[in-house]
This record gives C-alpha cells, sequence and structure tokens, in this order.
C-alpha cells in the first residue's frame, strides 16, 4: 500500500493508493491545497477514487468538493454529515474498494456527531476522534463526550495494540502512534472511567479556532462563494428548535405550521424524501428568494434540511430578515425517517 500524509502541518491529509491498481483515496483534504494534491497523485500515476472526509471539519476549508469536480472522485462522509453533494454517504462497517485494498469505515462520533475513522492495512485514520496524546474536543455544536468515549474504548481500543494511528491533527510535531500505545499512555483515556473523561472534555477551557464561523458553516453547507452570508454564533444560538416528535404532534393537530425545506432540488426527492405539504428554497437560494415569503413574516415557519444544521443557518437568516416565528427541526429528515414517519419523493 501506499500511504503518505501530504500537509507537513497540523492538519493531517492522508493519500493512500494499490500500488498494483494505481487507484487511490484522499482523506481530509484541506481545499487550498487542491492543486497541490492533484500534482503528487498525478505524479504517482493514481487515479483518485474517493476523496473522504472523517467529519465536518471546523478549522479549515474542506478539499473534497474541489477535488471531486477535477477528479471525478466520489464525496464520501458519514451518512449523518449534514453538507449536501455527498456522493456516498457511509455508516459504521461499510468498505471502500480502493483498487486491492479495502477501507474499512467505523462510525466514531463525538467529536463530531458525523465522525468516522478508516482502517485500511494495519493503518487506522482516526480523524478527530483519537488525537496522539489527546483527543478532539467535543464541545462544538453537536459533540458528545461520552459518544467519544463509547467510540473509543468500544471501536477503537478493539483493535490490535500494533495498529498505526494516523489522527487528522496534531499540535505537537507527532506523526504516528499505536492503538497499543494510546491506550496505556493516553492522559484523557489510560485509567480513566467514562464519567471522569466527560468531566476532562467539558472542562478543557478552549478558545473557539479563529475561522470557525467561516469554516464549519462553508462545510456544513458547501456553499463556496458569497451567495449566502452566514449568521454569527449569537444568531445561531437564539434559533428556536423542535424535535421531530413535537412537529408531528403539531401537523397531527392540523395546526400547521409552513414548513420550509432548504436541502438542494435533488435531496428534496432523495431516498429521505421530504415532508408532504413542504416548500422547497435551497439554503443558497434563500437570501434572494426570502421576498416571495413576505406575506408569511407573521407565520410559524419550521425550517427542515438533512440533519438539522443547514436550517439552523436558514432560521437565523430568515430571523434576522423580520420572520417573527422560525423554528428549526432538530435532527432534519435524518431523524424525521429514523422516527418511521411518512414522506414524499
Ligand atoms: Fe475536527
Amino acid at each position: 500500500m501506499f500511504f503518505r500524509e501530504l500537509n507537513r502541518g497540523k492538519c493531517k491529509t492522508y493519500l493512500l493508493g494499490c500500488e498494483r491498481t494505481r487507484h487511490a483515496a484522499i482523506v481530509d483534504p484541506l481545499k487550498e491545497n487542491t492543486a497541490r494534491y492533484i500534482a503528487i497523485a498525478a505524479y504517482h500515476a493514481f487515479r483518485l477514487d474517493y476523496a473522504i472526509d472523517t467529519h465536518t471539519h471546523a478549522d479549515h476549508r474542506s478539499g473534497i468538493w474541489d477535488l471531486a469536480e477535477s477528479t471525478d472522485a466520489t464525496v464520501v462522509m458519514d451518512r449523518h454529515a449534514p453538507a449536501p453533494h455527498v456522493d456516498l454517504h457511509v455508516s459504521n462497517g461499510d468498505e471502500l474498494e480502493v483498487g486491492d485494498l479495502r477501507v474499512k469505515v467505523l462510525f466514531t462520533p463525538g467529536h463530531t456527531p458525523d465522525g468516522i475513522s478508516l482502517y485500511v492495512e494495519g493503518h487506522l485514520l482516526t480523524g478527530d476522534t483519537l488525537l496522539i496524546n489527546g483527543t478532539g474536543r467535543a464541545d462544538f455544536p453537536g459533540g458528545d463526550a461520552g459518544k467519544q468515549y463509547d467510540a473509543i474504548t468500544g471501536s477503537l481500543f478493539k483493535l490490535a495494540d500494533d495498529t498505526l494511528v494516523f489522527p487528522a491533527h496534531d499540535y505537537r510535531g507527532n506523526r504516528c502512534s499505536t492503538i497499543g500505545r494510546e491506550k496505556t499512555t493516553n492522559p484523557r483515556l489510560a485509567r480513566h472511567t467514562r464519567d471522569e473523561y466527560i468531566a476532562i472534555m467539558n472542562n478543557l477551557g478552549l478558545p473557539l479556532p479563529d475561522k470557525i464561523q467561516e469554516a464549519l458553516q462553508a462545510n456544513q453547507t458547501a456553499i463556496e462563494d458569497d451567495s449566502v452570508k452566514f449568521p454569527d454564533v449569537a444568531q445561531l444560538s437564539g434559533v428556536h428548535q423542535a424535535s421531530v416528535s413535537e412537529l408531528r404532534a403539531r401537523l397531527a393537530l392540523g395546526n400547521l405550521p409552513i414548513v420550509l425545506d432548504v436541502r438542494e432540488v435533488e435531496e428534496y426527492h432523495d431516498e429521505l424524501g421530504h415532508i408532504a405539504g413542504s416548500r422547497s428554497i435551497p439554503l443558497r437560494a434563500l437570501p434572494n428568494e426570502a421576498g416571495k415569503l413576505e406575506n408569511l413574516k407573521q407565520s410559524e415557519i419550521v425550517v427542515v434540511c438533512r440533519a438539522g444544521v443547514r436550517s439552523s443557518t436558514a432560521a437565523a437568516i430568515l430571523t434576522a430578515l423580520g420572520f417573527e416565528h422560525v423554528t428549526n427541526l432538530k435532527g432534519g429528515m435524518l431523524e424525521w425517517n429514523e422516527a418511521g414517519l411518512s414522506v414524499e419523493r
């Protein structure tokens, strides 16, 4: 197997390839390095089959979409990933074929709800779930230290002790560790109970990264241009949230809010379907099309998307435009479907 880290910085991007067939996958590419990655793959005569993000990144713009546009690589993320334009959603246990290689997907949420790790030939790409001598912070929206502990101890630490660990970030110049070493020496995990781990993670006191607004919302929405001015943290945290069961109860009573679906048009008709009677305006078109909703400024509007993340952005935008009763559907169409509720396609 060809295996190489391409950035030599704090953010790690990995190229893994089959030496015989020259098929390859790139994991966690940075948008600003897209041209360099294509040059490296071409130099080694690799065909890029997959551009994979281990999770929705908060500290850099993802390069998966730019790479896919230039190379025809398939964009891969976990099924909980909020962004549109993911060609292949994966789940725990799935395998990706990269020539003769089999890349196994392990669902490892906690740093984000959409975290995956990738295992291939004794190499484990841990994203920001397990770092060398650390773990990815769990205090961003959707983070969950308990789930992170369960994923690390219940899934990653079940792999052989000599499995090589390659994280998506390292701030201390480390390049590689092993599962055995992290089990025994990782200061957040070794000899700590689940409750102790949660307490450690809840008391890290880290500041938010500089570019979190630009990077996170761009990666969550795959909006690369200036078509949408993203709301700030205060606007987002002010969004009123409703659960799937609350919305279902409202709809059953015939007490009907306007349901506004802000996914791309192709998602509105995809396997998750849409709520009967909902109106479709993709997020990227919302700033221009909000004028068409002018007569709904006093109406109750529930905004819906895939995972409830893009719709939070849309709800904050509408609220700022003077819409008075806007609510976000928490968990989006993923949870709506998981609850077994009916959809149209
Ligand atoms: Fe991250």
